[in-house]
């Protein structure tokens, strides 16, 4: 009851911000990001855009990688309008497919910028089954496995960076409290999505994907420190806001739902308030492997903290990528954790 009255009037939390911080406050003391080269994903929309906008003006050169380049034109014109200094690089990415993840790569590294931060924040809420060209249901494809293949191929370009301009890395993958909807086992269920069509729930496919970007935050966190990188990961939750994510429920129940929370509903500037946090707060330096609601550290579902969870989805993870789902679920049995 108590946290719900702190969050209806925005009260600061230990960081000094709360659920009423927008990103441009919580950016006013982070500095001159112009020595920062950042990677945004899904930044053609909602928090993403307000997320590159408010990096940009700070002085940031951001790369924009989108499913649709005009999309991200019309993005990088209304950043440049407002910010005629901004250095915005648009780039083709399509996250549910690891060909399209492993090309825009390719293009980044040939284009030879150094990079501090990534923010993985592209997402998907998908309404009906489907299944990406590598065999994954699209929402967990998009939102959890493109990610987890991008983060790992610019991990050495974001060591790299960090170590040559003494600059700590930073990732920040955008999770949702929704993570903590997500109940039973977690392979088991992916592997059902992905195999079948019948009793598809959306939400909980959802909540599946949200709760593996926090498995991916704990486990590269726990393999970042083993590898004594100055490079930290952490998740967040932007709170509940409208915007297109949720494009494939439109009508009047999502209407009516919207409505009835509206006093719990953030505006986009809030909404990007944590990402902008994590990504540049000093007073974040050498934190790894947190989770964040409302600019403040909080705690995951008891499920989020599981470590042996998190390792065998990463080992999942790797199986699919290099040998496919079907093998990766038969693989990951008869292996211990
Ligand atoms: N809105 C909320 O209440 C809420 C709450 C908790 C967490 N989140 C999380 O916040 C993040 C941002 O969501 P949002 O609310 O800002 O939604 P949004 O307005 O729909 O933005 C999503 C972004 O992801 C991009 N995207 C989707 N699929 C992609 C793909 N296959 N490849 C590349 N980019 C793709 C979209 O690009 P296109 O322009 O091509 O569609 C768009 O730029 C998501 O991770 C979401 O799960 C949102």
């Amino acid at each position: 009851m108590l946290e719900t009255i702190k969050y209806l009037i925005g009260s600061a939390g230990p960081s000094g911000f709360g659920s009423k911080s927008t990103a441009e406050q919580v950016t006013e003391t982070c500095g001159d990001l112009r020595s920062i080269t950042a990677i945004i994903t899904g930044g053609t929309s909602g928090i993403g855009a307000e997320t590159a906008r408010v990096l940009a003006k700070r002085g940031a050169r951001v790369i924009l990688p989108a499913r649709s380049m005009k999309n991200a034109e019309e993005t990088r014109g209304r950043i440049v309008t407002e910010c005629p200094e901004a250095e915005i690089i648009v780039m083709a990415l399509d996250l549910s497919s690891v060909n399209s993840v492993t090309n825009f790569v390719t293009r980044f590294h040939s284009i030879g910028f150094p990079l501090n931060l990534l923010i993985n924040n592209a997402g998907k809420f998908a309404e009906e089954h489907a299944i990406s060209e590598d065999g994954v249901e699209m929402t967990f494809a998009t939102n959890y496995l493109g990610h987890f293949v991008l983060t790992k191929m610019l991990m050495k370009k974001m060591v790299e960076t960090a170590k040559e301009t003494g600059i700590e890395g930073r990732i920040v993958n955008v999770s949702s409290a929704i993570h903590g909807w997500f109940t039973g086992d977690v392979i088991s269920y992916l592997a059902h999505i992905c195999r079948n069509k019948s009793e598809y729930d959306a939400t909980r496919a959802y909540a599946l994907s949200k709760l593996a970007n926090v498995f991916h935050t704990n486990e590269l966190a726990r393999r970042l420190k083993e590898m004594d990188a100055n490079v930290t990961v952490n998740c967040v939750h932007p709170g509940v806001v409208r915007t297109r994510l949720t494009r494939e429920r439109e009508g009047f129940l999502t209407d009516l739902v919207f409505f009835l929370a509206s006093k719990l509903l953030k505006t986009i500037p809030q909404a990007a308030a944590t990402t902008c946090y994590v990504a540049t707060h000093p007073r974040l330096v050498n934190v790894s492997g947190k989770y964040f609601a409302d600019c403040n550290e909080t705690s995951t579902s008891k499920l989020g903290s599981n470590i042996t969870e998190a390792s065998r989805l990463w080992a999942v993870s790797e199986l699919m990528i290099s040998k496919g789902p079907k093998a990766a679920f038969d693989l990951i049995n008869n292996l211990e954790f």
